[in-house]
């Protein structure tokens, strides 16, 4: 199989061609993305949430991370494997940021690193490229300021705050980043920006025109069972799937059905 790299993500882009990219935390799950297609698998520190069951990304730590990354790649031959830079490991001092991303490539052995901002964290992008490190950005909600945000409504509905963004996404493209992700910004504000710069972006809640999309797995499959924005499909119940399988087990143990006469030794 062909491994996916950041230089046939560009040409998708160029060549109008979709790109699809999923979260994965874990091994087993990234076998299955990874065979089903999806190009690229995002270690996404919406673990904290999803793995771990804190409200926010802030709480989980770079070694957290790494045992995620590295668990995901050896369940992947073809897919690109980003990581998130966590919360506190890059912002505000480029060499710590340098440091952090270096751990992420050699501990885990993931193709990249994604990371929140643009010109508050020039210098540590610049920095992490400089040593050869692919880095994907993330604008708009960015989750890690949430107290910041107080809120996860809507980014860049005002002007001010779509020009920020817009001259935050030509400087990640300038500076050489090999991809953005837009997360829930208006569908029109995702096709300025799409067709303003030269390197793909990936929605998440950024409307269709942006050059891929993006969705946390477990809400994709609906495993998580509370959360509804608007930007997201479900593709199937597995909340109520796996609860149904887990009941029936439940009742052939205590009903003894289960083992039966094949299942034993
Ligand atoms: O951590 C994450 O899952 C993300 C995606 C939602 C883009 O950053
Ligand atoms: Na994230």
């Amino acid at each position: 199989v062909k491994r996916v790299t950041t230089s046939i993500l560009q040409n998708m882009k160029d060549n109008g061609e979709k790109i699809s990219m999923l979260t994965a935390y874990d091994f087993s799950m990234a076998k299955i993305l990874d065979d089903a297609g999806t190009e690229v698998l995002l270690v996404g520190d919406s673990a904290s949430n999803v793995m771990a069951g804190h409200e926010t990304t802030l709480p989980i730590t770079l070694d957290q991370m790494i045992y995620h990354a590295s668990s995901v790649i050896r369940g992947v031959s073809r897919a690109f494997v980003v990581v998130d830079l966590p919360f506190g490991s890059y912002q505000g001092n480029s060499r710590e940021a340098l440091q952090s991303a270096i751990r992420i490539m050699k501990e885990s052995g993931a193709h990249g690193v994604k990371m929140e901002g643009g010109e508050e964290i020039k210098e540590s992008i610049t920095r992490i490229l400089s040593a050869g490190i692919p880095v994907m950005g993330h604008l708009g909600l960015t989750p890690q300021s949430i107290y910041k945000f107080g809120t996860y409504v809507v980014r860049a509905r005002e002007e001010e705050e779509a020009a920020k963004l817009k001259s935050d996404a030509k400087l990640l493209d300038e500076l050489g980043c090999f991809g953005v992700v837009l997360e829930k910004i208006p569908a029109a504000l995702g096709k300025e920006v799409t067709e303003s710069i030269s390197i793909p972006t990936i929605g998440i809640g950024a409307g269709p025109h942006t050059s891929g999309q993006v969705l946390v797995t477990h809400d994709l499959l609906g495993i998580t069972k509370d959360f509804h924005p608007r930007f997201l499909r479900r593709y199937l119940d597995l909340y109520d799937e796996i609860k149904g399988a887990v009941g029936q087990y439940i009742k052939d143990v205590k009903s003894s059905d289960f083992p039966n006469e094949k299942e034993q030794y």
